[in-house]
Order: structure tokens, then sequence, then C-alpha cells
């Protein structure tokens, strides 16, 4: 690992010794890069700062899903859910982080039934009884990112579309017990994917998860449908989301090709999706975000 002395100070920027640092650190991922692993880079591992950090902008991620929570119910439009997370996470000091990405045109992304994710709030569409409803809110704070998300039933929602959100929100949970130090995200994408096709359903392949932390997306670029024992290392330090898209029926899916944003399931199947963002730490995971 280049020319960084034993008692240098640490790249990492703790100020402790490199040898009492990451040395240890860097010799693994070495073994594992000669093994034919794909490691992150040191620019993806997260010093004690930067997390501190993100944890501050993911207190307001969770306190506007929070507020959402408290508040959403059939009658509503999504143009007012995306009014709330606006509102609620200026007050608190953020910035949304989809505003304005890549010319997205609102704070929010909310996709009901089987839009499966960046659907656009709309003044057009009001809530109501037996609708699923993902809404993924994501904040900017002092230039650290957080990002989650969580599914709303709306009233009385038809047993299937229940079991959907259910065993989506389950899923995160069996993916979790593969996150460690020194395990590979194919491992987390793998348990993920036998458990919905345990239970009848698809998960979307085309669009994944993503590394997160000092910009929106960051590498890795993460999948649910994954081998064990392939994909990037799990080095402590790495922030990533766990965001399953999980669909009833096909895992196809298609672009709106007039906002550009909008991704439906390709059979108008529902689906739905949880997000959480995890830190790996030195003896497994800690969710920064939910
Ligand atoms: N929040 C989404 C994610 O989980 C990203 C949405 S990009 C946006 O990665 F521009 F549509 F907001
Ligand atoms: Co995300």
């Amino acid at each position: 690992m280049g020319k960084i002395g034993r008692n240098d100070p640490c790249w990492c920027g703790s100020g402790n010794k490199y040898k009492k640092c990451h040395l240890e650190f860097d010799r693994k991922l070495s073994m594992f890069r000669s093994m034919g692993a794909e490691v992150p880079t040191h620019g993806l591992i997260k010093t004690p700062e930067q997390i501190a950090g993100i944890r501050e902008s993911a207190k307001i991620n969770i306190a506007v899903l929070d507020y959402v929570s408290e508040h959403i119910k059939a009658g509503i439009t999504t143009e007012e859910i995306d009014k709330w997370v606006y509102e609620q996470t200026v007050i608190r000091g953020g910035t949304p982080a989809p505003l304005n990405y890549d010319g997205y045109p609102k704070s929010v992304c909310t996709s009901i039934d089987n839009v499966v994710c960046h659907g656009i709030p709309s003044p057009d569409r009001v809530l109501k009884d037996g609708d699923i409803i993902n809404v993924d809110v994501s904040t900017e704070l002092n230039g650290y990112f957080s990002d989650s998300s969580r599914m709303f039933c709306i009233g009385e929602v038809s047993p299937e579309k229940k079991r959907l959100v259910e065993v989506t929100k389950q899923s995160l949970s069996v993916g979790l017990e593969q996150v460690k130090p020194w395990g590979f995200l194919g491992d987390m994408g793998n348990a993920i994917n036998q458990f919905a096709i345990q239970n009848g359903y698809s998960v979307v392949r085309d669009i994944g998860g993503h590394g997160i932390g000092l910009e929106f997306h960051e590498d890795p670029w993460v999948s649910y449908v994954s081998l064990p024992g392939t994909e990037m290392l799990m080095a402590p330090g790495l922030v990533f989301t766990i965001e399953p898209m999980i669909n009833m029926g096909t895992h196809e899916i298609y672009e709106d090709e007039h906002d550009g944003w909008t991704i439906y399931t390709a059979d108008g199947k529902p689906s739905a999706q949880w997000e959480i963002q995890v830190l790996v730490t030195d003896d497994g995971y800690e969710i920064l975000c939910y």
C-alpha cells in the first residue's frame, strides 16, 4: 500500500499512527484484491468525522419520514407530500437531495402501486383507499447525504398488496444478516433475491442501490439479485443503501417516455420498496438511516 510508513499518520484522518490504525485493514484489502475480489478504494471508506456528519444528515431524513408517517392519509395529493418533505427538511437546516438532481423536479419520490420508483409528486394524484405508496426521502446536510424510504398502506389495502409490502420490509432484515466486515455485497443481494423468490415475487434487476455519504450516489452500485462471494467486499467504513424493489409479477420494468423518470412494472402489477442506509462496522453493521 504505497509509501505510507508504519509511524506516519493514517490515511483515514484519525490522527493515529498507521500501524495502529488501518495497516492491518490495508493488508486484508491487498489479500482480497490478490484473490480477485472487488475491493473498495480508500475514498469509499468513511472516517469517524464523516460518519458523524452522515448521522446528522440522517437524523433529518428520519424526522422527515416520521412526519410523513404521521400525516399521510387518503385524500391528500402526492404534491402535498412533496411540500411537507421540502418544508420539514429545510426547517431542520437540510436540503432535499432529489431537488434538481439530474433535473429531477421535486423534493421526494412518491411511487404508488405499479410504479416501481422515481414517481414524481403531482397535484393530480390524490391518495385513495387501497393504495400502497413508497415515499423516498434523501437529505443533504453540510455536504453529507442520507437516503431512506418507507411504504405506506392507505386505508383498507388488499391482503395481496399488504403481503408484498410486509415481505419487502422483511427482506431488509434478511439482507442485513449478511452485512458483516469482509463479506461480499453479493451475499446480501443473494439473500434478498432468494427470500423474494421463496415468497413468489421477483426482484428488480436493472435498478439497484448505491454507496452514499459524500455524494448522493457513490460507488458501489448495489444489486439485490447478485451471487454470494461476488460484488464489492464489505470493508468496515463502507456505507451503502439496501433498497430492493420487489414485484408481485415480472421483474421487468420500463421508464415513462414523457417525464423520463417514473419507472413502472412491465406487467402493471404492484411493486414495493423499503430503503435503509447502512455502515459496515468492525463487528457487523449500523443502520444510519431508515
Ligand atoms: N432516492 C433514490 C434512491 O434511492 C434516488 C432518487 S433520484 C431522484 O437512490 F432524482 F429521483 F430523486
Ligand atoms: Co437510494
